[in-house]
């Protein structure tokens, strides 16, 4: 059986949840307890698919400024990288153009941007806001929560099936992400803006 990988990075501010999303990504349950990442670190995340095994690499990168000299490396030859933001943390999302042309400068890769907490009541962030953002800079745009797991593999895989491992011969994209949630056993959840503006 043939395996294929590719790398997916996780950047943004420190504290705004991206080694908790990874986490859920992978069936971890929550964790409230905040630990920062040191450098980075990584999961691997074996997807089926028509009876092939397609290995995707998840790279958990630190959001302390001290640690953003280690990014370049791997954001290098990746194939899609999610920028986060904490929708509680306005200063998370205020940073996200500069992570956005940091990652550019390095990297002509597939950016998301990704609104994270969204259990959280106290927002400081519209969904309107990361829907604009994410327009101007022609991207997708999710909001999830990493608590509750609302939207994580919705997001998940949405911005997977358009790898061309998957995407390539299966034009469909609503029924190739149907198709890899069940061979994944997962349920279909609605939710996210493509960069097209439409849901
Ligand atoms: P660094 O490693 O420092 O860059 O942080 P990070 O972005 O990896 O954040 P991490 O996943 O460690 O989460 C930071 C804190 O936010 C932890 O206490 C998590 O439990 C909490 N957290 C993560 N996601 C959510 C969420 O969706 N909702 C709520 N309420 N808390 C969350």
């Amino acid at each position: 059986m043939s395996v294929t990988r590719h790398k997916i990075i996780f950047v943004g501010d420190a504290g705004v949840g991206k080694t908790t999303i990874i986490g859920r990504i992978m069936d971890n349950p929550f964790n409230e307890v905040y630990e920062p990442s040191i450098g980075v670190d990584f999961m691997s995340k074996n997807i089926k698919f028509r009876g092939q095994n397609v290995k995707l690499q998840m790279w958990d990168t630190a959001g302390q400024e001290k640690y953003k000299g280690l990014i370049p490396s791997y954001v290098r030859n990746s194939s899609i990288v999610f920028v986060v933001y904490d929708i509680s943390v306005k200063s998370s999302f205020d940073n996200i153009p500069k992570w956005i042309n940091f990652i550019k400068t390095i990297e002509n890769t597939t950016l998301v941007l990704c609104g994270n907490k969204l259990d959280l009541t106290d927002r400081q962030v519209t969904k309107e806001e990361g829907e604009a953002l994410a327009q101007k800079e022609g991207i997708s745009f999710f909001e999830v929560s990493a608590k509750t797991d609302e939207n994580i593999k919705n997001m998940f895989y949405n911005v997977v099936s358009e790898l061309p491992t998957f995407s390539e011969n299966n034009p469909n994209k609503e029924n190739l992400i149907k198709e890899l949630m069940q061979e994944n056993g997962v349920e279909n959840v609605q939710g996210g803006i493509q960069p097209n503006g439409q849901s």
